[in-house]
């Protein structure tokens, strides 16, 4: 057995599943005990099964028969351990996080997310001393400091072969077929299976577009003897009055959240000062008190995140942008909108297929599994090694430690001179733009 110097880890995965996570979570197990004789235990349902301790051993049998599972077998969730729903209420559980890992020895805990787990990630290191590591999942392929993130190539995958699909029917009905897929922030999934499933029309979060020019793009390819198109867009993807009303609208509320922001600061130091104190308090005086780690908590303090923002004010610009919508309760989906706008422009009959989930789900390909396991064996070389607060991230086919520093808060989005968006364009692939 090859020396280390972590002993015991921890393993959970966070926010959206992901195809490869079962991947990652055996490769990591495999190599941290076979070459390293590490301890590994898999919390379950992310930081929650952390606050509330649902955490197991993971050996060789646990982790048997999962590289070609879809999902997470330690299943996931989108709590964040500063700002937990609990009985109803947000509460800060980061002490019952802290607790529950040191109480199971764990020299660090490993988390398999995306960019807001690592944010989550990081404020347990840099708050707490945690050590920590994370491996970058999601299917938007958002996450800043790697070329690429596990699940990505199975979501342009599923999605491209949805588009292969559409275009035989809409040739065959003569329509429009607009086809969402997802990504809210980023458009890669909309850019790489739009070009790969040869979509006319491609919209991203990144370019505004423009209905008219689409619109009269659509009517071009009808005069060229093109009587079908598809339009493959991104969930997050704006018209241009939208991405101004949002830009304007963020930088109000910057302002505003910019002047609060100094004496939150001061105060959550001030906090942990505090806590510090009582802690070394307790210590003291309660030695033999029983486990405190299950339930307790106090009231978060924390402000809504930049995304759950975008969605409140996307959801209010597309009622300034649509009178219609003064007599819906429940928002149009933007896909739908945008075929009606375009069925009413071209006068072209226009359908909508939203893909939604199932981009997410089923069995990884063959590259997300490979990815995984390259990924999750190196985890456990940079375990062994005693690199904490790190990413795994892949750089130019190697998989390589990036500073947590370098990477939270950032986002990997689609730049607007990207060497794909220029290919795209040379074959005649509209962005609306
Ligand atoms: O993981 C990111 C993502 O796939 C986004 O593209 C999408 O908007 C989101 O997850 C939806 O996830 P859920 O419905 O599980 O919250």
């Amino acid at each position: 057995m090859k020396s280390s110097k972590t002993r015991c880890l921890g393993i959970l995965t966070a926010g959206g599943d992901s195809p490869g996570l079962n991947a990652v979570v055996r490769a990591i197990t495999k190599v941290a005990m076979g070459e390293f004789g590490m301890r590994v235990l898999g919390i379950q349902d992310g930081f929650r099964g952390l606050v509330e301790n649902r955490i197991l051993t993971l050996d060789d049998a646990t982790v048997s028969g999962v590289l070609t599972r879809g999902g997470t077998i330690l299943g996931t969730s989108r709590d964040k351990p500063h700002s937990m729903p609990m009985g109803g209420r947000l509460m800060d559980m980061t002490d019952a996080a802290v607790e529950n890992a040191q109480k199971h020895q764990m020299d660090c805990l490993v988390c398999l997310g995306g960019g807001g787990t690592a944010k989550n990630a990081f404020r347990l290191a840099q708050r707490r001393g945690i050590n920590v590591m994370t491996l970058p999942k999601t299917i938007d392929n958002d996450v800043f400091g790697t070329d690429v993130s596990f699940g990505f190539d199975t979501a342009v995958s599923i999605a491209t072969e949805a588009i292969d699909r559409l275009h035989t029917t809409a040739t065959s009905h003569h329509r429009l077929i607009v086809c969402e897929v997802m990504g809210h922030r980023a458009g890669w999934l909309a850019l790489h299976a739009g070009i790969a499933g040869g979509a006319d029309v491609i919209l991203l979060p990144e370019l505004p577009y423009d209905l008219e020019k689409i619109a009269e793009f659509l009517l071009e390819r009808r005069r060229h003897g093109k009587r079908f198109s598809i339009i493959a867009v991104a969930e997050g993807a704006l018209s241009r009055r939208e991405a101004d009303a949002l830009a304007a609208a963020k930088a109000a509320k910057d302002k505003e959240t910019k002047e609060t922001k100094e004496t939150k600061e001061t105060k959550e130091k001030d906090k942990d000062k505090d806590r510090e104190k009582d802690k070394d308090r307790r210590k003291t005086r309660d030695l033999d008190r029983p486990d405190k780690g299950e339930g307790l908590g106090e009231l978060s303090t924390e402000a809504d995140d930049v995304d759950a923002f975008r969605a409140d004010l996307t959801l209010n610009v597309s009622r300034l942008h649509d009178e219609t919508m003064a007599y819906h309760v429940v928002q149009e989906p933007m896909a739908s909108r945008l075929a009606r706008h375009l069925q009413a422009l071209t006068g072209v009959e226009a359908r909508v297929t939203s893909l939604g989930h199932v981009q997410r789900g089923g069995v990884p390909t063959a590259f997300d599994r490979t990815l995984s396991t390259m990924m999750g064996a190196r985890a456990a070389e940079l375990l062994a090694e005693g690199q904490y607060n790190v990413m795994v991230a892949y750089r130019n086919g190697v998989c390589v430690p990036v500073p947590l520093a370098e990477v939270v808060g950032r986002k990997k989005l689609v730049p607007a001179d990207h060497h794909l968006i220029h290919c795209a364009r040379q074959v005649g692939t509209c962005f609306g733009d």
